[in-house]
């Protein structure tokens, strides 16, 4: 299968908010199309017509990362997300849609036809909120749980995704909740996302477009780096903005709970009402396999992981007046003693490591780090970072020991959320063997997700 990657120019006007005048919380009722055609909107109709006619799911970009996409409805479609991502089918998948009419459709099987034939019109015979006076029905007519409403209005479109009840009968393909009685749903902020929901007709059920066990991809060379060959459309709108996926709530229980850390934080959810007592359901410290004394042997356990061992410094980790990956780099330069080869070793630095890690500090051998020209720019170009390469030379023989690539992802949570699956791959590209990343403290923000990410990335922390 030949893959191709379709540039949508993302300056083209892909859809707009229906005008509600009457009632600004009806802002997300009905996303629409443009009036008129225009090259953005041409590829999209093509990706649409593919959704809706083939089993092969389709790349596509949302704000946190690229989905691989497939009509939620249809089981074959379902199967081939699987079948391209080489992922096992016991996983539930998130169910996107383009507005609330969409979704509340959905929610309401029973009354699905009639709903249908006032879809984007204004007409006002529905009962269950579509017609576009969404907060003017009565409570027990939105098939959308109350809990959520306030979270909806703060957050969507955006990056978090509510647990609601699958309704009975269900239209949602069974391979779509792997047998739970509820589904994850969100409403993307990035409006090519939602036009292409629009015009494959349907909700659409996306994983992150990686493969199994690979850092989730957030510009559409990554995807292409996967899953060439095993779809037939990606769709590049340029590199995602926040970078890590979308926050997972349940708020079907009590106290409600956060299952993925994500791009909404623990605290914005809290200045809501009724998440004032949202607890976390997620483990958010090492696991104690990689949990290690320096130079113990971590557990393996993959998922987010680059090629490249990674190893994660806690922002707690202090490493003493010996430099920060002095231990460890010798390891890694021990280990390459017999190889033919010498080692690349990847460092990516957030808040507080000076360029090359502190390594010229190193306790054992005497290592100089030189860059060596201007900075790499990525090859994704997504230009979130540069790369920096330099080699590792003992300092007494002037002898070459070792490649080292240097990655900044800066100060700010926002920018490191941004670049972090971004230059795991990167490193991977240019062949390191092992990157050294140093952490965040985790508080309420997006740290949480940043750190959860790499904690499941890394095959040893340092604590
Ligand atoms: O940002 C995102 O959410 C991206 C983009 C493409 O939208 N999608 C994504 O999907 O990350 P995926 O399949 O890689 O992650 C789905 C997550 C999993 O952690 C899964 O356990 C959880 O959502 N999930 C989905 N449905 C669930 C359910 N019914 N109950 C509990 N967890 C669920
Ligand atoms: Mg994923």
């Amino acid at each position: 299968m030949k893959t191709r990657v379709t540039k949508v120019p993302t300056s083209h006007e892909l859809g707009h908010w229906a005008d509600h005048r009457d009632d600004a919380s009806s802002d997300l009722e009905s996303w629409e199309l443009p009036a008129s055609l225009n090259e953005a909107l041409v590829s999209l109709h093509e990706a649409g017509e593919l959704l809706r006619t083939s089993d092969i799911p389709v790349g596509f970009p949302t704000e946190t990362v690229y989905g691989l996409g497939a009509d939620a409805t249809r089981s074959a479609a379902v199967k081939g997300i699987y079948t391209a991502k080489g992922r096992p089918s016991d996983n539930p998948l998130i169910v996107h849609f383009c507005d609330l009419a969409m979704l509340r459709r959905f929610l309401s099987p029973a009354q699905d036809t009639k709903i249908t034939q006032f879809n984007g019109s204004s007409s006002s015979t529905t009962t269950n909120g579509t017609n576009g006076t969404n907060g003017h029905h009565s409570e027990g007519e939105d098939p959308i749980p109350a809990i959520y409403r306030p979270l909806i209005q703060r957050f969507w479109p955006g990056p978090l995704t509510i647990l609601l009840p699958n309704p009975q009968p269900s239209r949602l393909a069974p391979e779509v909740t792997a047998g739970l009685g509820t589904f994850g749903c969100r409403m993307p902020a990035s409006p090519l996302a939602r036009t292409l929901i629009q015009l494959a007709g349907a909700p659409l059920a996306a994983p992150s477009a990686n493969a199994s066990t690979k850092p989730s991809p957030t510009a559409a060379g990554h995807v292409l780096d996967d899953l060439d060959g095993r779809i037939e459309l990606i769709l590049d709108g340029g590199a995602c903005n926040v970078g890590v996926e979308s926050t997972v709530v349940d708020g079907l229980c009590s106290p409600p709970v956060v299952l993925r850390p994500g791009g909404v934080s623990l605290d914005e959810l809290r200045t809501c009402p009724g998440w004032e007592g949202v607890e976390k359901a997620y483990k958010d410290q090492a696991e104690d396999g990689k949990k290690s004394a320096p130079r113990a042997p971590g557990m393996k356990y993959k998922h987010y992981s680059p090629r490249a061992k990674v190893v994660l410094y806690e922002a707690s980790y202090e490493a003493g007046k010996k430099g920060v990956l002095a231990e460890d780099l010798d390891t890694v330069l021990e280990g390459f003693k017999t190889k033919e080869s010498l080692p690349t070793v990847g460092v990516i630095r957030t808040r507080g490591w000076p360029a090359g890690a502190s390594i010229p500090h190193h306790a054992v051998r005497d290592i100089s780090y030189e860059t060596s020209g201007p900075p790499e720019t990525n090859g994704y170009g997504d230009s979130i970072f540069n790369v920096h390469e330099g080699e590792l030379r003992d300092r007494q023989s002037g002898t070459r020991i070792g490649r080292l690539l240097d990655v900044d992802l800066g100060q700010d949570n926002r920018s490191v959320a941004r670049g972090l699956f971004s230059a795991l791959r990167e490193l991977d590209r240019h062949g390191a063997d092992v990157i050294f990343v140093e952490g965040v403290s985790d508080g309420e923000d997006i740290t949480a997700a940043i750190m959860n990410r790499l904690r499941k990335a890394a095959s040893e922390i340092r604590v």
